[in-house]
C-alpha cells in the first residue's frame, strides 16, 4: 500500500485524490490518509502530490513509521474524497514545514 505522510498535514493539496484509479483517499479537517485494504499500488499518487507526503509503505521515513497504522485508522474514520478540491489556505506556507505531526486534528 502507499502512505500519506506527515507533510501532508495542514497543506492537503488534494492533487493526489484526482488520479487515484480506486478512489481510496479519505479526508479529514487537515489530512488525508489512504485505505491500505483499497490501494492497489499503482503509484500514480506519488508525483502528483506538491509535498512529496506519499511513500510506498517500505519506504516510509523511519521517523514516520507511525503514518502506516495512522492511515489505516483513519481511513475506518473519516468519508471517501473522490474529487480534487482547493487546498487549505496556508498549505504554501506549510510545505516542508517540520514536527507538523502535532497539528492533524482526527
Ligand atoms: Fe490510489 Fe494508486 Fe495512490 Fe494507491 S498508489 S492511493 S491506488 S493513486
Ligand atoms: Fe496531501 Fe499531497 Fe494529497 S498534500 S492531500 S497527499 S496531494
Amino acid at each position: 500500500t502507499y502512505v500519506v505522510t506527515e507533510n501532508c498535514i495542514q497543506c492537503k493539496f488534494t492533487d493526489c485524490v484526482d488520479v487515484c484509479p480506486v478512489d481510496c483517499f479519505v479526508e479529514g479537517p487537515n489530512f488525508l490518509a489512504i485505505n491500505p485494504d483499497e490501494c492497489i499500488d499503482c503509484t500514480l499518487c506519488v508525483a502528483e502530490c506538491p509535498a512529496e507526503a506519499i511513500f510506498a509503505e517500505d519506504d516510509v521515513p523511519a521517523d514516520q513509521q507511525e503514518f502506516i497504522a495512522l492511515n489505516a485508522r483513519l481511513a475506518e474514520l473519516w468519508p471517501v474524497i473522490t474529487s480534487r478540491k482547493a487546498a487549505l489556505e496556508d498549505a504554501e506556507a506549510m510545505n516542508g514545514v517540520p514536527g507538523k505531526r502535532d497539528l492533524l486534528i482526527e
